[in-house]
């Protein structure tokens, strides 16, 4: 018989968007969730199921917090080891401290490693499913894949395609792009966990010919998604008018490729002109905000809400590592700080949506992942809501919920990360 778990705690699941109408109706609070088969099986009363299901193995969380995992819809696996890296912008950064650190994983020893490296940090931090740029180097890509593949994760990532303005070593080719990520693809797309992204870094790094392949590329395999950069620093977008003199704006160096869809995944989106607003809106694109990489770079502020307001799909993504952290706690602070200098402060319950929903919309996974819910996948993080002394005294005369699970999103990192499960197994972190 299959082994199930039981596990108690305060659950909180979504029965809707918090984005619509007041935030705390979209949000149930449950005493306990059953695990069977790797998926959640029943969420209710503690006394229900255990009455139910006696056979179960039990583990009683207390007064902590269990939610679904947390979701990265925009991360670059290879530049763990550079993160935090001072006083650069886009390009300088890029050319100073990213590149030269890719340039390493043509050795396929440094790719395993730093693979394992960022998959045990970022478990430690709560987050069980993420969607990777890799580098040009298709060993970057296996070991990716494979050491998911060995934790039963569900990751998207894809070989990032560059074939100018960056340096010798690390660029391909149109057709080197085109053949590679589509030997990838056919080997992994679909396998386990796993989910293939075809992966143009952003159009300043590819020429007209490799957008065209890529583009080729996602309409022959059109239920793959696309992840790039679009509008990220007011240089670049300079830039890429200079590259593509003949685009109306950045959006249509990727449009007129074919590179534009529901299945795309554009990261930053600062900058954005109307056209490219409702060119986006239109085909329900996927906009991914980085907050602490927009602060640490020094690129811009995400128009949330009038992005949401318009209906734009959106997701919550470190940008590890021009994000400054591994956390999607310290990214929810970053997009809580950015909402309130743009004037409108996000409610506790719409940070944590768009950190688990909201980014598995982005990633067209809702359906199995990003919430508590009877048939979807059980990933599942543990938040101890008094993980520090600054956080329990505030956290101890806090009024509701809201208020006590408020100052973890503020002040908390992986020290309030008491446990993480993926897919209904229990992680060492
Ligand atoms: N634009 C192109 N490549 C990158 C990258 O690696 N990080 C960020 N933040 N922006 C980019
Ligand atoms: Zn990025």
């Amino acid at each position: 018989m299959a082994q199930k778990t039981l596990l108690k705690g305060r659950v909180l699941s979504f029965s809707g968007s918090p984005f619509e109408g007041e935030p705390v109706d979209a949000t149930q609070i449950s005493e306990a969730v059953l695990i069977e088969d790797g998926r959640f099986a029943a969420v209710g009363t503690s006394a229900d199921l255990s009455a139910a299901h006696p056979d179960a193995q039990v583990t009683d969380y207390g007064d902590h917090l269990i939610m679904a995992g947390f979701i990265d819809p925009h991360v670059h696996y290879p530049q763990t080891a550079m993160i935090a890296s001072w006083g650069k912008r886009l390009i300088d950064w890029l050319n100073t401290y990213t590149f030269p650190e890719e340039m390493k994983f043509g050795d396929p020893d440094y790719a395993v490693e730093i693979a394992n490296r960022y998959l045990n940090l970022t478990a430690a931090h709560g987050t069980t499913t993420m969607c990777s740029f890799c580098t040009i180097h298709p060993e970057s890509v296996e070991a990716f894949f494979t050491a998911a593949q060995a934790r039963g994760q569900r990751v998207v990532a894809g070989k990032t395609c560059m074939d100018r303005n960056a340096p010798d070593g690390l660029r391909d080719t149109a057709q080197t792009a085109y053949d590679q990520s589509k030997v990838l693809l056919q080997k992994w797309h679909g396998v386990d966990r796993i989910s293939y992204a075809i992966t143009p870094r952003f159009s300043p790094t590819s020429t007209p010919e490799q957008l065209e392949a890529m583009g080729a590329l996602w309409a022959e395999n059109p239920d793959c998604l696309m992840q790039t950069h679009l509008s990220e620093q007011t240089d670049e977008i300079e830039w890429v008018r200079s590259l593509f003199p003949d685009a109306r704006d950045y959006l249509d160096t990727y449009e007129q490729f074919g590179l534009l869809g529901a299945h795309g995944l554009y990261g930053h989106v600062i900058h954005l002109e109307p056209r490219e607003r409702d060119r986006l809106r239109e085909v329900d694109a996927a906009l991914i905000h980085c907050p602490t990489s927009n602060t640490f770079i020094g690129s811009g502020l995400f128009d949330m809400n009038g992005l949401v307001l318009d209906g734009h799909r959106v997701g919550l993504a470190t940008d590890t590592g021009g994000g400054s952290s591994f956390s999607m706690l310290r990214t929810m602070a970053a997009a809580y700080e950015i909402g309130q200098l743009r004037g409108r402060p996000l409610h506790p319950a719409q940070l944590l949506w768009l950190g688990t929903v909201g980014s598995a919309r982005t990633l067209r996974m809702d359906d199995c992942i990003g919430n508590i819910a009877h048939g979807m996948e059980a990933d599942l993080v543990v938040l101890d809501l008094a993980s520090t002394p600054a956080i329990s005294q505030r956290e101890a005369h806090a009024d509701d919920l809201w208020e006590a699970i408020f100052p973890t999103i503020m002040m908390g990192d992986d020290r309030a990360i008491a446990d993480v499960w993926i897919g209904g197994r229990r992680v060492a972190i």
